[in-house]
């Protein structure tokens, strides 16, 4: 169970998580959704302790995360896993390092300086690939492969840590449809079968009716719904995303193509999943 107690974040006299209260039992799968500058990523940040709180706590199974230190804090960081949505892979390293480097955390520093992975590691690492489909790629240099494929480097390398939690910050954002969908449906899958708890930041609100149980709505740093896609009405998302700079409410009809949305490039790609594209508003 991860549980988040008054998490605050403020940056000068900026708040951008505001006493965010929130527990995630184990295996669940969470969207977070919210307009841009709602918070989503800080939150996500801290969970994983890549910002610190400025007040707050969180906790994992009784353990108050945020005083972890050390080795301690390393674990933590292994456990949680983040996906990110520009990969953050090692573009001129081949795809099966890449995916053993999420083994760092579990061996000796020298080892993994020198890139030396065990038969083991090499196994499990290509057992992750293959999960993923995308074994044929393993010898591959990372930069050279598709977004999609790169995404799911990124989930396999996740997989190699054995994580508890995968932390995933608009993990399609840059990505097109299908290869939207196909990342989506891998950390369902791991969700699904191995139990892991997925929390996903995206800005498409279908996708997040589609893929998670749990729909969790900030806007201006605090949560502002909670609860099942069925119950996420319409009156919900106009508190999630409020109104345009024109003053127009927002609503599930509208699609990327309204000529009054606008919607940055990165974010174009993956419009064809679903009609919504609620990012940048
Ligand atoms: N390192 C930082 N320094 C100063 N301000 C920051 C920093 N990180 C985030 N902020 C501010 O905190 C607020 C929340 O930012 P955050 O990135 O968490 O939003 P978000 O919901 O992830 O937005 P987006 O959908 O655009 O990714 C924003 O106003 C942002 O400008
Ligand atoms: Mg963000």
């Amino acid at each position: 169970m991860l549980e988040l107690n008054e998490l605050t974040r403020r940056f000068g006299g900026k708040t951008a998580v505001d006493c965010v209260t929130l527990n995630a039992p184990q295996g669940q799968m969470v969207g977070i959704i919210g307009r841009s500058g709602a918070g989503k990523s800080t939150l996500l940040r801290m969970i994983n302790r890549l910002q610190e709180p400025t007040s707050g706590s969180i906790q994992f199974s009784g353990v108050e995360v945020s005083a972890l230190r050390g080795e301690a804090l390393r674990n933590w960081q292994r456990d949680c896993a983040m996906i990110f949505q520009q990969f953050n892979l090692v573009p001129r390293l081949d795809v099966l390092t890449n995916v053993m480097l999420g083994r760092l955390n579990h061996r000796p520093t020298m080892l993994s300086l020198l890139n030396i992975f065990s038969r083991d590691e090499r196994i499990h690492a290509i057992a992750a690939l293959e999960r993923l489909g995308i074994e044929q790629t393993a010898l591959q240099t990372a930069g050279t492969l598709s977004g999609g494929q790169q995404q799911r480097v990124a989930i396999a390398r996740a997989l190699m840590q054995n994580p508890k939690m995968v932390l995933a910050d608009e993990p399609i954002a840059s990505l097109d449809p299908l290869n939207a969908k196909i990342v989506m449906d891998a950390l369902r899958d791991i969700n699904e079968r191995e139990g892991i708890t997925v929390i996903t930041n995206l800005h498409t609100l279908d996708t997040a009716r589609n893929y998670c149980e749990r729909i969790v709505g900030m806007a201006a740093g605090r949560v502002v719904f909670d609860g099942k896609p069925s119950e996420l009405t319409a009156a919900a998302v106009k508190e999630i995303y409020g109104t345009d700079k024109d003053g127009a409410g927002i609503d599930e009809t509208m699609t990327s193509t309204s000529i009054n949305m606008p919607v940055p490039a990165t974010a174009q790609a993956s419009v064809g999943l679903q009609p919504v594209a609620l990012v940048g508003l």
